[in-house]
């Protein structure tokens, strides 16, 4: 883990409310795995005063050395307002990589993906490291779901790396009007994947674990709750675990990735 002041490349907005901000990085970045995530403070910040996590999106190269990283990001409050307004060549205070990442088996060859809104973020990075470990995109799939098509981000992403893509929204404005996780279960009912990862919000979460439960399908998922240090200092990330005794977890340092089975969401 390291704490650097690095320069952003671009802060480019790629919808309503949504943006992907590119940071020059450290080159130890190119061990860093699909759904770990930084802290990012802003120099001279004093307001919002903690640090603010965010997976890594994408790693950028240039002649085949790692150089940054991408986040992808949705405006929802201070901290984030702050960061659509960074200019390129500002420079911001990152610590990372933080946590532990999603994880793969050589046994795994087809792979489901499931979004939901800008859980997408870390997932694009896991279908580029899946796609290079040798899974097989063109029966692994995407499923991505959002409120509006709005919130449909990084179809293009998917499609070059070679993966379908099944879209729902929330209102019907593009794909079914349904809970991703109806056609998630539909297809797991037709074709069991090797093997479920997704990144969203909690009820939708739990509606995957349930699916990879009822189908015995090995399943990863990302969580994202509110994080104040992001390194196990202040307890503010607990997760309750599984089993017959009180016990939490900590997102930040024990996950944010968890497989199933170990906690309760
Ligand atoms: C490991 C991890 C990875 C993350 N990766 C990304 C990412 O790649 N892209 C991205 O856009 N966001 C990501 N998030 C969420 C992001 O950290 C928050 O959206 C951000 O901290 C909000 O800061 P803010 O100051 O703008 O909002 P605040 O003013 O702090 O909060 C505004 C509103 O957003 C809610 N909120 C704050 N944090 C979260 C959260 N974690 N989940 C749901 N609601 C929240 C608050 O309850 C409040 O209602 C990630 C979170 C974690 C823990
Ligand atoms: S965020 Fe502080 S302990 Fe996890």
């Amino acid at each position: 883990m390291y704490q650097e002041k690095v320069k952003v490349l671009w802060n480019q907005s790629v919808g309503p409310e949504y943006y992907r901000i590119g940071l020059t990085c450290n080159h130890r970045y190119k061990d860093a795995r699909p759904g770990q995530f930084v802290m990012l403070r802003f120099p001279g910040q004093i307001t919002p005063f903690l640090r603010r996590p965010f997976s890594i999106h994408k790693l950028i190269s240039d002649n085949n050395q790692t150089i940054g990283i991408e986040l992808l990001y949705k405006v929802v409050g201070e901290g984030t307002k702050k960061l659509s307004m960074i200019q390129v060549d500002d420079i911001v205070d990152i610590l990372g990589p933080l946590g532990n990442g999603f994880t793969f088996s050589r046994h795994y060859k087809t792979v489901y993906i499931v979004a939901g809104g800008i859980g997408v973020a870390p997932l694009v990075f896991l279908a580029t490291y899946l796609r290079a470990k040798g899974v097989d995109t063109a029966k692994s799939k995407v499923f991505l779901g959002g409120r509006s098509k709005d919130d449909l981000l990084c179809r293009d992403e998917f499609i070059d790396i070679g993966m379908k893509i099944q879209v729902t929204t929330d209102d019907g404005s593009e794909g079914d009007q349904c809970f991703i996780t109806h056609p998630l279960d539909v297809a797991s009912k037709g074709g069991r994947p090797d093997v479920i990862y997704a990144c969203g919000p909690l009820g939708m979460l739990t509606c995957v674990l349930d699916i990879a439960e009822k189908y015995r399908v090995p399943c990863q998922v990302s969580i994202e709750t509110a994080m104040a240090c992001g390194m196990g200092a202040c307890l503010g990330c607990a997760v309750e675990k599984k089993g017959p005794e009180k016990a939490y977890l900590h997102a930040c340092l024990d996950g944010p990735v968890f497989d199933a089975g170990i906690i309760k969401i």
